[in-house]
C-alpha cells in the first residue's frame, strides 16, 4: 500500500494507492463517520463498480445511492439537486458520509454537495478515471460549471480520504485515458523535470498501460499535487501553477460546448499554447516545444486549439477566468521545463495578437 498525506493541519487526509484498495473493507470503513452513506456515482461507473464498493461497506450501515447522468454537460447546479433530493428523501443527517465513485465530474459534484449539504458532511473520494486519480480527487476544489464559465460555482472542501485503485482504469476508454495523461505530464512540466524525463522514457509503457509504470506515475502525480496544495490550499499563490494550460483549456471547453472537448484534451492544447508563449518570452526553446508536441500527439492528444475561436471569443472567455485579478489575467507559463512561472503583466495586446495567430474565425 502506498499512502501519501495531504498535510493541512486538522484537515490533513490520506491518499491510499493500491491495487484492490476498493475491497479493503477495514480501511474504507475506518473513514466513514456516522451510520449513513450516500454513494454518488453515474450511470456508466455504477454498473462497473457500485457492487464492489457497497460490498466493502459495513453491512450495518444505511447505504443510499444516487446515479447522475454521465457527462461534463451534466455538471450543473440543476443536476446537483439530484444529490440533495436523494439525501433528503432518505433522511441523511449531518453525520452522513458522501462517497464519490467516478471521474472528475462525479467527484467535483459530490464534493460540492458534501460542502453544502446541511452546511458540510463527511466526504470520501474513490476516483475511477486517470484524470481523477492524479488530479481532481486531491486538493479540495469542488463545484459545477455555469453556461458562461467552467467551474464557476463551487467551494474548497477537502475529502477525509482518497482511495485510488489503478486496476479500475482497465475499463477506461483510450480517449479518457489519454486525457488523464495530459494532467500527468503537467506535473513534470510545472515542478518536476526528473519526472518529465522519466515519463518520456516510459512513453510506450503508458500507451501499453503498463501497470507498474502507471502506478508509479499516479503516486508521483499525487505527491506533487499534495505538496503544492499543502503549501497553498486556497490558491493565493503557488497553487496557480497547477493550472498550466487551464486558462486556455477552460476557454476551449466553454466556447466549444461542455463535453465536446474532454477536459484533459483542452488542457493538452492549452499547455502547448502556454509553452509557445513561454518561447516568445525567451524562456524555453522551440525544440522543447516540438518535443512536447510530438509526445502529446503520440498519445493522440490535441496540440492546437480549435481554429473557429475568434480573438474576441478567446478574450471574452479568458477574462472571465478565476485567475483574473482586477482585470489582470494571471497566466501560468514555463520558465524552463520543470519550472512554472506565474505571469500577470503580459500586455493584453500581446496575448490577443498571439491568440489571433491560431484563429481563422
Ligand atoms: P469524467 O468524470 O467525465 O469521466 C470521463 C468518462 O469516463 C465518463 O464518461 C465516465 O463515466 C467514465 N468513467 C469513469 N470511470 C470509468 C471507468 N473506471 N471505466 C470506464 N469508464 C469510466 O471526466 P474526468 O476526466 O474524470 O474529469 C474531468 C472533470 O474533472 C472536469 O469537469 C474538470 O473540470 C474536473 N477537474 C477537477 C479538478 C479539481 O481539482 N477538482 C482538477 C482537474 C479536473
Ligand atoms: N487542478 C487545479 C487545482 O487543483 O488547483
Amino acid at each position: 500500500m502506498n499512502t501519501l498525506k495531504v498535510q493541512l493541519g486538522e484537515r490533513s487526509y490520506p491518499i491510499y494507492i493500491d491495487s484492490g484498495v476498493l475491497s479493503d473493507s477495514a480501511r474504507l470503513n475506518r473513514h466513514i463517520k456516522g451510520r449513513q452513506v450516500l454513494v454518488i456515482s453515474n450511470t456508466t461507473v455504477a454498473p462497473l463498480l457500485m457492487d464492489r464498493v457497497c460490498a466493502s461497506l459495513d453491512p450495518s450501515l444505511k447505504v443510499s445511492q444516487v446515479l447522475l447522468p454521465d457527462g461534463e454537460e451534466h455538471k450543473t447546479l440543476g443536476v446537483l439537486e439530484q444529490i440533495f433530493d436523494k439525501a433528503l428523501e432518505d433522511n441523511h443527517n449531518r453525520s452522513t458520509t458522501f462517497l464519490a465513485l467516478g471521474g472528475g465530474v462525479v467527484g467535483d459534484m459530490a464534493g460540492f454537495a458534501a460542502a453544502s449539504y446541511q452546511r458540510g458532511v463527511n466526504f470520501l473520494q474513490i476516483p475511477t478515471t486517470l484524470l481523477a486519480q492524479v488530479d481532481s480527487s486531491v486538493g479540495g476544489k469542488t463545484g459545477v460549471n455555469h453556461p458562461l464559465g467552467k467551474n464557476m460555482i463551487g467551494a474548497f472542501y477537502q475529502p477525509q480520504a482518497v482511495f485510488i485503485d489503478p486496476d479500475v482504469l482497465d475499463s477506461l476508454p483510450d480517449r479518457e485515458y489519454a486525457a488523464g495523461l495530459a494532467e500527468v505530464i503537467k506535473y513534470g512540466l510545472i515542478c518536476d523535470p526528473a519526472f518529465y524525463e522519466w515519463l518520456q522514457h516510459h512513453r510506450d509503457d503508458f500507451v501499453a498501460r503498463d501497470k507498474a509504470v502507471l502506478s508509479e506515475a499516479i503516486k508521483r502525480s499525487c505527491a506533487a499535487k499534495a505538496r503544492v496544495v499543502a503549501e497553498d490550499e486556497r490558491e493565493g499563490g503557488v497553487r496557480a501553477i497547477l493550472n498550466l494550460g487551464h486558462t486556455f483549456g477552460h476557454a476551449i471547453e466553454a466556447a466549444q460546448g461542455y463535453g465536446s472537448w474532454l477536459h484533459g484534451e483542452a488542457v493538452s492544447a492549452g499547455m502547448v499554447l502556454a509553452a509557445r508563449l513561454s518561447v516568445n518570452q525567451g524562456w524555453i526553446t522551440d525544440a522543447e516545444v516540438a518535443r512536447l508536441v510530438q509526445w502529446l500527439e503520440a498519445m493522440s492528444l490535441p496540440t492546437s486549439p480549435p481554429k473557429d475561436m475568434s480573438a474576441a471569443t478567446w478574450t471574452e472567455h479568458m477574462l472571465r477566468d478565476k485567475k483574473v485579478v482586477d482585470g489582470r489575467l494571471r497566466l501560468v507559463l514555463l520558465a524552463q521545463i520543470g519550472e512554472a512561472r506565474i505571469v500577470d503583466d503580459l500586455p493584453r495586446s500581446e496575448l490577443e495578437a498571439f491568440m489571433a495567430t491560431f484563429s481563422s474565425a
